[in-house]
């Protein structure tokens, strides 16, 4: 082969194109490449228009649209204000860098005052904005794509409807290539299905009616999928458990590590407010639960219909609620944890051993499926933190221990109640966990 391209070439010495002429050849196919990309890229502004008037979208549109807004969670990326609701500035912390949650009010000039519905219909169904440049999918438009066509109507009717605040979003903070919105468009092309969730074929319309809910609106996915480097949630493992702002999102499908198995019933009370058997929810999953709180109690009703399918309902391999012991050789525990058994007796056993006594507080710690997962993450924060209601809002109260405890405390106390409460292996370096959570900058 190679004998036979050589003596080709001797005998055609002049064909041979020479270096200047490959390097220009070269470049030309690369701008050809480079020119298709941004060809597809390229996305035409859609014309501003005038701020529809408040008369021109019915009452009952408007409140359709207010509760999807809620179950959509906008505010929580998009109002750092809570006096200026939906004016942007929202920081959303990625891998790559920081991206903020823009202005959605209808102020013409930092806002989406001159948006039609076409260009809103199009930032929600292709991640575009009016003047055609392309949205980082931080902004969960991979699911909101997925909305029908009358529920994005709804969404704009109500936020065309609030009160316009002139914000200027802060710009992304992205280092290069990332700073570069046109190769979104090869992003899309990956991981992007443009359109109306296809029907399912369940037959079941409640929960169909979940699944259109959990998927297109509320996208639980965004939090409890891992994600690839791309950050694109990987399909295959949809419902597999992810992280969510430094917090884990515990699976949702079968390989759930929930010490008592989750049930319809019991999902809705969770998702609903505060469930007796699994507590409530906290880091990004408490917004969750009160964005939900919005919609008709049928729907979240579904959802949990949706969930607890994914799961797979208690069967001889997941054992009904009643039957899961709770506590594990107490007495053991102790032994080996010494000082984590002391610091839980002091610091914890008047709440967490009340008997349910203390408002809020379920019969076991063993019961919240965060001590049985993966990662410490979430207990490291729920103890640092502590657990605080909303505002002027009856809820619950644990106090946070940062500045209490410290790293070495709080380390073994973790590993106590992972031997006291779990059958789970060991969480391998709790004083790194407990040492890197406790030295990030304390939230708003
Ligand atoms: C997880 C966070 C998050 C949630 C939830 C969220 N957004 Fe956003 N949204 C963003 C971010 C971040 C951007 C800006 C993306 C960028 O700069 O490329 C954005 C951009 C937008 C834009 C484009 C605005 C512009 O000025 O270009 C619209 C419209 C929008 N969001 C509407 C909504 C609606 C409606 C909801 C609720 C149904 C919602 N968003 C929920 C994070 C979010
Ligand atoms: C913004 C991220 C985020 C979104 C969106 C989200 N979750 Fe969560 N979810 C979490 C986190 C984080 C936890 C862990 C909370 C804790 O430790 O208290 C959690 C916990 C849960 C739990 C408890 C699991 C267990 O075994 O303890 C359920 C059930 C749940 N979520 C369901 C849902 C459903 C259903 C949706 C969509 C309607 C949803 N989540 C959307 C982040 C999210
Ligand atoms: C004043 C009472 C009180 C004290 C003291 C207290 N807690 Fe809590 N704790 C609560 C309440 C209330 C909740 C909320 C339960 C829920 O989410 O439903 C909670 C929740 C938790 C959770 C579950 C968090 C999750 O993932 O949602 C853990 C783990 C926990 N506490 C551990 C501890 C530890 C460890 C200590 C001791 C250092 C402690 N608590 C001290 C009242 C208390």
């Amino acid at each position: 082969m190679w004998r036979r391209l050589a003596s080709r070439r001797e005998r055609n010495p002049g064909r041979r194109s020479p270096w200047w002429r490959r390097l220009i050849v070269g470049f030309g196919l690369l701008a050809v490449a480079g020119g298709a990309a941004f060809f597809l890229a390229w996305q035409p502004a859609i014309e501003p228009v005038s701020t529809p008037d408040r008369a021109s979208f019915q009452p009952d549109q408007i409140r359709k649209g207010a509760a999807l807004a809620s179950a959509g969670f906008c505010s929580t990326c998009h109002t750092t204000d809570e006096t200026k609701p939906f004016a942007g500035g929202y920081p959303l912390k990625t891998p790559f860098g920081t991206i903020y949650g823009t202005n959605i009010t209808p102020d013409r000039d930092t806002g989406i005052g001159t948006w039609s519905l076409a260009a809103f219909r199009r930032s929600m169904r292709e991640g575009i904005d009016r003047a055609g440049s392309h949205l980082y999918p931080a902004f969960p438009y991979t699911h909101f794509t997925q909305l029908t066509d009358g529920d994005i109507e709804a969404l704009y009717a109500y936020l065309m409807t609030r009160d316009a605040v002139r914000a200027e979003a802060p710009e992304p903070d992205l280092p290069f290539p990332y700073s570069i919105r046109p190769l979104l468009a090869g992003w899309n092309l990956l991981f992007l299905r443009v359109g109306p969730l296809p029907a399912g074929d369940s037959g079941d319309p409640v929960l169909e009616r979940g699944r259109y809910l959990s998927e297109a609106l509320s996208h639980c996915s965004a939090c409890h999928a891992p994600r690839n480097a791309l950050r694109a949630e990987r399909a295959e493992l949809h419902f597999a458990g992810g992280m969510a702002e430094g917090w884990w999102s515990p699976p949702l499908d079968r390989s759930s590590p929930a010490p008592v198995p989750w049930t319809r019933e019991t999902l809705f009370n969770y998702l609903h407010s505060w469930d007796s058997a699994h507590g409530g929810a906290a880091g990004p999953m408490k917004p969750v639960v009160a964005g939900l709180g919005r919609l008709p109690e049928a729907d979240v009703r579904a959802i949990a219909r949706y969930v607890a399918a994914t799961m797979g309902l208690p069967a001889p391999d997941r054992p009904a609620p009643a039957e899961k012991p709770t506590d594990i050789a107490p007495a053991r525990a102790d032994e080996i944890h010494r000082r984590g058994a002391g610091i839980y007796r002091g610091a914890c056993a008047s709440c967490h051993e009340s008997g349910g006594r203390v408002p809020f507080t379920v019969a076991s710690l063993g019961q919240h499926t965060t001590l049985a997962g993966p990662l410490p993450d979430n207990v490291i924060r729920v103890i640092l933190e502590g657990v605080h209601p909303p505002e002027g809002e009856v809820g619950a109260i644990m106090p946070g221990y940062a500045g209490v405890l410290d790293a070495d405390q709080i380390a073994d106390l973790l590993a106590y109640l992972r031997v006291r409460f779990t059958n789970a292996p060991a969480w391998p370096a709790l004083k790194d966990d407990v040492r890197r959570i406790g030295a990030e900058e304390p939230k708003g």
